[in-house]
């Protein structure tokens, strides 16, 4: 039997790990979000990836899908202080704007991304480690703020190139508001109890607006017939809600309203969207939020208004493949050197340093085995690697104090060049490739 200390081990079900070849995929997407953060003003904050249990007991709510089922906790082995991996960033950067009182000096425009973790069934588009990019406006009460953090979702999509992505938007009102549409909605699934499936049973105890989100198609004409939250706003719910999308169809950003969207947080009221598509397949929500008024007092801090939304990093990528909208690959280095150890090794090294520092993609050759290699071999990789030129240093070359620079793109002729102008002639052939 095969040692089994030296068995391969596996990833976690449900963690992916990033591959090279999906790297420049990712840093485009970090790129672009990074570009629209600056647009708008936007600063980053990042929190850890662990944080105290009730930093999201408390902001997501007790009774969620993620805080009943799908949290990583555990126990501090030394402290046994309850910690758990962060399912979002809301939250948890909520408590760290509490704790460095960040709004001391009025509003704040803010961004994070990063690992989220969930307990949930992996499938395509879920998972139980996935990545986040959010936003978070917090100070700031009326809808222009809610636009704007809307705005800027439909600018990320535009400049990724995503297609049939549409936004859902409603309005959850305040607490009074959602207190008598409760009582109502009770009243009505409590008349259509034996209609309802064991989850909504459970839910219409516990958080009955949460049945309005059931998926189950035999609940649907059921849903359909139950009381709308927005008959139940008061006018400035109606107010705001309606500004919001006043100021959307003045940007030309469609939206849909849908009065079954409820979210799966507790911390939401007023203004709450989703972008979502049918490309997907049943993960097709790319990104959700909404407005947060009661969040950041009931983690601790002082009273104050608050909005913003996060997307899955995941599925945005998935849905630019689905669009064809990944950008090319581009190449490994711009030049290749190739040596043939010792002296040669030495003058390569120092050559592709001097490359380096003036701003030039270098990937040195070093043999698998320590060995020189024959130059084919050799020129097999620096044809694979993309780059635009091989620099070539032989015990021959160097004999003479040259190197010879072979064009791996275009039709350049080889040709043999003094070490001492090999910087100068590398870039001057890069410029004239890129012409
Ligand atoms: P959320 O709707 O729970 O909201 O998550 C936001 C997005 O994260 C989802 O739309 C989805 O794209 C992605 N996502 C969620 N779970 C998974 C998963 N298991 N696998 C892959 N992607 C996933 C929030 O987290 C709120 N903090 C958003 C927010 C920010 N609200 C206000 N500010």
């Amino acid at each position: 039997m095969s040692n089994p200390k030296l068995q391969k081990i596996n990833g976690v079900r449900g963690m992916n790990d990033l591959l090279p070849a999906d790297a420049q995929q990712w840093t485009h997407l970090e790129n672009a979000v990074r570009d629209l953060t600056r647009a708008y003003g936007y600063e980053l904050l990042k929190t850890p990836i662990v944080e105290s249990t009730p930093v999201f007991q408390r902001g997501i709510g007790e009774v969620t899908d993620i805080v009943e089922k799908e949290m990583y906790s555990f126990e501090d082995r030394l402290n046994g202080e309850q910690l758990t991996l962060r399912p979002e960033g809301t939250a948890a950067l909520v408590r760290a704007v509490i704790e460095h009182n960040l709004l001391y000096d009025g509003p704040k425009r803010l961004w994070y991304t990063g690992p989220m973790f969930r307990h949930e069934r992996p499938q395509r588009g879920r998972y139980r480690q996935f990545h986040q990019f959010g936003i978070e406006a917090l100070g700031f009460a009326g809808p222009d703020i809610d636009a704007e953090i809307i705005l800027m979702g439909q600018r990320l999509w535009d400049e990724l190139g995503l297609r049939g992505v549409r936004l859902e938007i409603n309005s959850l009102g305040q607490a009074d508001e959602r207190a008598q549409h409760r009582t109502a909605l009770i009243a009505y699934f409590e008349k259509n109890a034996s209609a309802l499936d064991a989850d909504s049973q459970r839910r219409l105890k516990t958080n009955p607006l949460r049945i309005l989100d059931s998926k189950n198609p035999e609940m649907q004409a059921l849903i359909e017939g139950a009381p709308r939250l927005l008959d139940f706003l008061g006018p400035e719910s109606l107010a705001h809600f309606e500004a919001v999308q006043d100021l959307l169809k003045a940007n030309n950003v469609p939206c849909k309203i849908n009065p079954r969207l409820v979210r799966g947080l507790d911390y939401y009221n007023l203004t709450v969207f989703e972008w979502v598509t049918d490309a997907l397949g049943a993960q097709g929500t790319i990104a959700g939020g909404g407005r947060y008024d009661p969040l950041i007092e009931r983690m601790g801090g002082k009273s104050a208004p608050a909005c913003g939304w996060a997307m899955g990093m995941e599925r945005v990528l998935e849905l630019m493949k689905v669009s064809e909208s990944l950008p090319e690959a581009t190449n490994l280095c711009d030049v290749f050197v190739l040596h043939q150890g010792g002296e040669t090794l030495r003058t390569a090294l120092v050559a592709a340093e001097e490359m380096r520092s003036a701003g030039i993609d270098v990937v040195l050759f070093c043999a698998p085995d320590g060995q020189a290699a024959s130059f084919k071999s050799q020129m097999k990789k620096a044809d694979a690697s993309g780059a635009a030129y091989a620099v070539i240093i032989g015990p021959d070359e160097l004999a003479r104090n040259e190197a010879q620079l072979k064009d791996l793109r275009g039709g350049e002729q080889q040709r043999a060049i003094p070490l001492d102008g090999l910087l100068g002639t590398v870039i001057d052939a890069l410029v004239a490739t890129s012409e």
